[in-house]
Order: C-alpha cells, then sequence, then structure tokens
C-alpha cells in the first residue's frame, strides 16, 4: 500500500535534459573579465541545470499544483496552526514594497516606514503593551527573543533565575525557545478541566523561575480562567508572564493580554493576520513587551517625532532577529487586513473563530468514537480537540486513519496526535473564515468517516483513495537516502538508464 500514486509527476530534472535550452540569451558584446580573475567565487564547479522549454517547465508545475491541496481548494481545519484563507487584496499592498530597498535613507522611504509604525502601534492596542518589534520572522523567533529579553533584564539587575515554567498543553516551540536560551525548562501540568493546574503551579514556582510561557486559549482550545491569579503567582515570586500569542484569532478585539497580566507577547502574523503559513512563504511576527522590557526588544523599533518615523535600537536590545525591519511585504499585508476589518471586524474574528468551533461540537455531538478532550461542556474559542481513542480501541481505526480518510471529502487532514495530553488526538481549528457549508462539510465527512470505521474498518484504514499520493512512508524523508536529484539520477542509472548527472 505504501508509496501507491494514483499518477506521479517525475523531477524537474527527469524531464530536463543538457541539450535543451528555454531561452536564447544574445551573445556577449562585453570582454570576459570574469574567466581571468582568479577568486574562488568564479571557481565554483557548474550547476548542471536541467534544460527543458518553457512550456515544458509551465505544465510541470502546474500539473504540481495540481496534485496538491491549499486552503484555496478547501477547508484546512489544521488545529494549532491557523490555516485560514488569506485574502487576496492584501497581496497588492505587499506587492508595492517590493521597489524599495532596506539601506535606503529613512528619510526617501517614510511613506513605508510610517505604514510600519502604525502597524506596530494597532499590535501595541491589541495586545495591550507599551511597544511591539516587528522585526522577528517566526512565532517561535519571537518566542527566543522574549526570553532572551528576560534572560538579559534579570542578568542586568544581578539576578539568577534560571527556570521557565511551560505549560503541558503549550506549542513544541515553547520548550524548544526558552532551552535554546539556556534556561531548564519545568511543565505545568494540566487539571481535569484541561486548565493550568493552580494548586501545582503554586508548588513549581520558586525564586529560580523566569517566566511562565501560556498561550491563552490554551491549545485545547480553552480559555485559562484563573489568568489574573496565574498571573499574580509569578509575579509575586519576580517572574515574568510569556504570551504565545498563536491563538489570538480567539480573542481578537475582545480581551488583551497585557490586561491578563503578561509582561510579553509574540504574535504570529502568518496565523491571526492574513499572510500565508506553512510553505507559502516567509512569516512573519511581532514581538512586544510591557514597561522595563520594552528596552530589550528586538532592534529595530519604530518612534514617531516631529511628525518624522525614526528608527530606533532599543537601548538594552537583545540584537537583531532578522535582518532590516522583518519581512516587511508580509508586514504591509497585515496592516491592509487590519485596515480592512477595522475595529469592528477585528472583533468579529474571535467571534466568528469561536462559532465555528463550537458550531462543529455541537454537529458532532454523540458521534461514536469521537470523544471531546476533555470532555466537558466548556465554551472552546478558535480550536478543539477530539479523542479518537474509543475508535482505535474498538475497531482499530487511529486518529491517521481519521485524517487521511478525510482527504477523501477534498478537505485537508486535521492535526493529529498533537496535544500529547489528548491520546489519538485529533486538534481541528475551523477559522473565522468558512463558511457555513465548509463547516457542515467538515462535520458530515466525520459523521460518515466514523459510521464507516465502525462498519467497515478497514475501508478507512486503506484510506485515501481519491488523491494524488495514497498512504506515503511517513518517516521516508528523514531517512538519508532523501530524494536529491542526484539520488533519481543515481537510481535510474542502477536500472540501465543512460543518464547524465
Ligand atoms: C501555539 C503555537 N505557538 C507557537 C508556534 C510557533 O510559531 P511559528 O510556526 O511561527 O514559529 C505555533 C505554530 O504552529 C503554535 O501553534
Amino acid at each position: 500500500m505504501w508509496k501507491q500514486a494514483r499518477w506521479e509527476e517525475p523531477l524537474i530534472h527527469e524531464i530536463g535534459d543538457t541539450r535543451t535550452n528555454g531561452f536564447l540569451i544574445s551573445k556577449e558584446d562585453v570582454p570576459d573579465v570574469a574567466s581571468n580573475v582568479k577568486s574562488r567565487a568564479f571557481k565554483r564547479t557548474v550547476v548542471n541545470m536541467p534544460g527543458l522549454h518553457e512550456i515544458e517547465v509551465v505544465r510541470h508545475f502546474i500539473r504540481l499544483s495540481q496534485m496538491n491541496f491549499g486552503v484555496d481548494n478547501g477547508i484546512m481545519p489544521l488545529g494549532s496552526c491557523t490555516m485560514k484563507y488569506n485574502p487576496k487584496a492584501e497581496v497588492i499592498g505587499q506587492e508595492l514594497v517590493e521597489t524599495f530597498h532596506p539601506s535606503q535613507d529613512p528619510s526617501t522611504v517614510q511613506g513605508i516606514l510610517e505604514t510600519l509604525y502604525e502597524l506596530q502601534t494597532i499590535f501595541e492596542e491589541l495586545t495591550g503593551m507599551d511597544r511591539c518589534s516587528l522585526a522577528v520572522p517566526a512565532g517561535s523567533s519571537g518566542e527566543l527573543a522574549g526570553v532572551l529579553m528576560i534572560k538579559k533584564l534579570n542578568i542586568d539587575n544581578g539576578i539568577n533565575k534560571d527556570e521557565i515554567l511551560v505549560a503541558d498543553t503549550a506549542h513544541g516551540t515553547n520548550p524548544a525557545s526558552a532551552s535554546m536560551a539556556g534556561f531548564k525548562v519545568i511543565y505545568v501540568k494540566s487539571n481535569e478541566e484541561g486548565l493550568l493546574d493552580l494548586n501545582i503551579l503554586k508548588n513549581i514556582v520558586s525564586d529560580k523561575t523566569a517566566g511562565l510561557m501560556l498561550t491563552n486559549p490554551n491549545t485545547l482550545g480553552l480559555f485559562e480562567q484563573n489568568i489574573l491569579e496565574i498571573s499574580k503567582v509569578v509575579h509575586e515570586k519576580g517572574g515574568k508572564l510569556y504570551y504565545d500569542g498563536a491563538n489570538l484569532n480567539g480573542i481578537l478585539g475582545i480581551v488583551r493580554p497585557g490586561d491578563m497580566g503578561f509582561d510579553i507577547v509574540h504574535l504570529n502574523l502568518h496565523k491571526t493576520f492574513a499572510v500565508p503559513h506553512g510553505g507559502g512563504g516567509p512569516g512573519a511576527a511581532a514581538v512586544c513587551a510591557k514597561n522595563e522590557l520594552t528596552d530589550y526588544l528586538p532592534s529595530p523599533v519604530l518612534i514617531k517625532q516631529d511628525n518624522r518615523i525614526l528608527i530606533k535600537e532599543p537601548e538594552k536590545t537583545i540584537g537583531k532577529m532578522s535582518s532590516y525591519f522583518g519581512n516587511v511585504g508580509n508586514l504591509v499585508r497585515a496592516y491592509v487586513y487590519l485596515l480592512g476589518l477595522g475595529g469592528e471586524g477585528v472583533r468579529s474574528v474571535a467571534i466568528m473563530s469561536t462559532l465555528a468551533t463550537n458550531y462543529l461540537i455541537t454537529k458532532l455531538k454523540g458521534v461514536e468514537g469521537l470523544t471531546l478532550f476533555p470532555n466537558n461542556s466548556r465554551i472552546r474559542k478558535h480550536e478543539v480537540v477530539f479523542s479518537a481513542k474509543n475508535a482505535k480501541d474498538s475497531y482499530g481505526v487511529s486518529a491517521e486513519d481519521i485524517a487521511k480518510s478525510i482527504l477523501d471529502y477534498g478537505i485537508y487532514a486535521p492535526t493529529i496526535y498533537f496535544p500529547q495530553l489528548a491520546e489519538e488526538a485529533i486538534m481541528i481549528e475551523p477559522t473565522e473564515g468558512e463558511p457555513l457549508y465548509a463547516l457542515e462539510l467538515l462535520a458530515e465527512a466525520l459523521r460518515k468517516i466514523m459510521e464507516t470505521a465502525r462498519k467497515e474498518p478497514e475501508k478507512i484504514r486503506m484510506s485515501p483513495y481519491n488523491t494524488s499520493v495514497r498512504r506515503i512512508d511517513n518517516v521516508y524523508a528523514n531517512k538519508p537516502t532523501t530524494i536529491t536529484p542526484t539520488y533519481r539520477v543515481l537510481k535510474r542509472r542502477e536500472r540501465g538508464e543512460n543518464v547524465t548527472l
């Protein structure tokens, strides 16, 4: 069954050859000086590029794109990853910035600097923080910046704190960032309700606690109802509260991390603010802070003085997390998105994402084999986790089988096996942008899959049937013989074909 494909597209190296040329370059009419230069730069081996006609290149990539699935094809309910539809108008704004050079004198690019400054200010307002830096390329990079800021603040104040607390519902990048910054990571368990256990927190927090990293709503889609108490407990020990803002679409414009007691926040613009996500291009993020921590933000930040936008290096900055101002094209996308939404629209993001999640929960109520995790009636915000443990135990159909089967309905697979708290986890984030019929389709597909799983489990175990590639070997890409063009050519030679590298 593995690697069965309904059709297969060869690599471009396999279609091309060394004789074909897709275009003609006019003959050189300047002297060849490069060949006389004794620089190492000119001594590189010639790269063996495949030669193809333009029509072949276009058809190859169109065929590949048709074998693929994206949010423009249909719903992508990946929990935690927020694969929501990104409005196309934002791209126009993004394209406008391509004419600037980041080293241009600030006086000649006041327009774009003003745009970035305004975005910075909107984020400060939305998060309840004093200042933001937009020069961070991803959420995880914002996390690393945040914990490094806490570390530097403590060093400057002569305080020795070497522990970061992380909720057990946290995304894996939280402990990874804390550990990269040199902290010892300590997990705080959730209680049966799926919320951070306040009693356990009180027992773990100590003078060594530099901070607690938390996302609210958490990755179970639940809002931490004890957040003010949590903040008090951490602050009383001199720790800082770090907000993982990846789940901001669940509360956007309704509540602010700053008002919940958080000291630092990162925002993933490729989740909440209309920037493509997951292979769709470079990400973008922001990291924001309160009070004395603003002096430690990654450089640069923008300030407004006498109607001019100035580029400023924060006084005690941890340094740079990104070149220049971050991924400016994406920052402009986020800006256009926010202007399009306006104040009321921003609130509707949170309302609609919460409504979509809870509508889906209602539609899936009573479906045998899918159990809400944790199994309580709390309102979910932007996402929901189900456990397929019963389906696995009763008819041998796993979360992975269900995720594969859903592909046959023209729906992308939800996140599976995360968070690890839930056995056979299926994590769904319908997002605020999906029309009602898409939610109905998702619910109906899941109902049908679970019904088939009960009656004909083998059918689900063998799925998908209608995709360009069926089951793939999950670890193949991590094996040393990853498919490189060289590897493919060597394999073809082994089969006796006369191909050159
Ligand atoms: C809750 C949460 N935190 C942090 C991250 C990391 O963000 P990024 O992928 O931008 O590095 C993610 C990404 O999926 C996430 O879901």
